[in-house]
């Protein structure tokens, strides 16, 4: 090699080595940006599953949650597209109706963004479950069942007599893992021999404290006969509307019965110095759906790993008054 060639060679491996810094350098440096859209930021569920999006942030080095409230689809659409514009790669999303699905994906696919819904299903524009997109929620059938056994059972505790008892079940079912929750729960009563024509539905309008204690309110009216009422319904929110609807017609919290599903959104009645009728809630994991959601779509993300289409999240805690305390710390919650 003479002098020139030689020089030349010197000068190309030392471009190549800078070259290789920069990028090397500005990988390290270069975060990635997921979103986190939920309904309901208000409800303590939700705040949980973003809490726990963080931790698995923090965990995996170089990702940035945005997290952003969605309650209604005008927002939904707009979040999306600031998204876009934030650089964000992709995005977990409980949406505040599931039947946006087809014009989230539309929109996400336009700036090739990548999606995983948590908690609530996408439907199609014929009704049914877009079962192509990721989903981690909870096995809602089989948390149903649950409550309605745990109901059963505090019923048989009590010693009613079940020709005096009925079950208010406040509906929600346009929302499908509602509707397979109190279902569940329902069969799991008529399977443990509840009358079948004691279980009273309510749908209710809006999935809140105020709706349920609506759509109690006016089923209650409607049997002044029944002593005892076992509270059905799809979340603690909706089990809690049904405990104040029986209290403001003055049934005593010996007469009445509701278990709900969450478990974060139960501390505060849980803590109330007075026993009410709300016995307890069942808490799957939130925690877990913050987590993991996350961490399968920066994989997805980085490193091209698809999600499972389904993932159930099952085997539910009951928390009373006496062990919620201990239960949610043993999760970290
Ligand atoms: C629905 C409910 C929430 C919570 C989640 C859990 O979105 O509205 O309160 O129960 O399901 O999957």
């Amino acid at each position: 090699m003479n002098k020139r060639n030689f020089l030349k060679s010197l000068i190309a491996v030392s471009v190549l080595a800078t070259t290789g810094a920069i990028s090397i350098s500005s990988q390290a440096a270069e975060i990635t940006k997921l979103g986190f859209l939920v309904k309901q930021p208000e409800e303590p569920w939700f705040q949980t599953e973003w809490a726990f999006a963080d931790k698995a942030a923090k965990d995996l080095g170089d990702v940035q949650i945005i997290k952003m409230a969605i309650p209604d689809g005008e927002k939904t659409l707009n979040a999306i597209d600031n998204l876009a514009a934030s650089g964000a790669k992709g995005f977990v999303i409980c949406t505040p109706d599931p039947k946006l699905g087809p014009a989230i994906m539309a929109k996400a696919r336009s700036y090739d963004l990548k999606v995983i819904t948590v908690d609530d299903q996408f439907l199609n524009a014929a009704g049914e479950p877009m079962t192509n997109v990721p989903i981690i929620m909870m096995a809602a059938t089989e948390i149903g069942e649950r409550q309605g056994f745990e109901l059963y059972k505090e019923m048989q505790k009590r010693g009613w007599n079940v020709n005096e008892t009925a079950v208010l079940a406040i509906t929600a079912d346009e929302l499908d893992t509602a509707r397979r929750r109190t279902e569940g729960s329902i069969s799991a009563l008529v399977k443990a021999g509840f009358p079948e024509k004691q279980i009273y539905k309510s749908p209710t309008k809006s999935n809140d404290i105020p709706g349920a204690l609506d759509a109690g309110n006016a089923m209650l009216v409607q049997h002044p006969e029944v002593k005892n009422w076992l509270i059905v319904g799809m979340n603690d929110n909706t089990v809690l509307g049904g405990i104040r609807a029986t209290e403001g017609q003055g049934f005593k919290p010996e007469n009445v019965v509701g278990i709900g599903i969450n478990g974060t959104d139960a501390v505060s009645e849980l803590s109330k110095p007075k026993k009410t009728g709300f016995v307890g809630s069942l808490l799957p994991s939130p925690d877990v759906h913050g987590y993991r959601s996350t961490e399968m779509l920066y994989k997805w993300v980085k490193e091209g790993i698809e999600p499972p289409k389904y993932t159930p999240i099952g085997d539910p805690v009951l928390l009373t008054r006496e062990n919620f305390k201990a239960e949610l710390e043993k999760k970290g919650l």
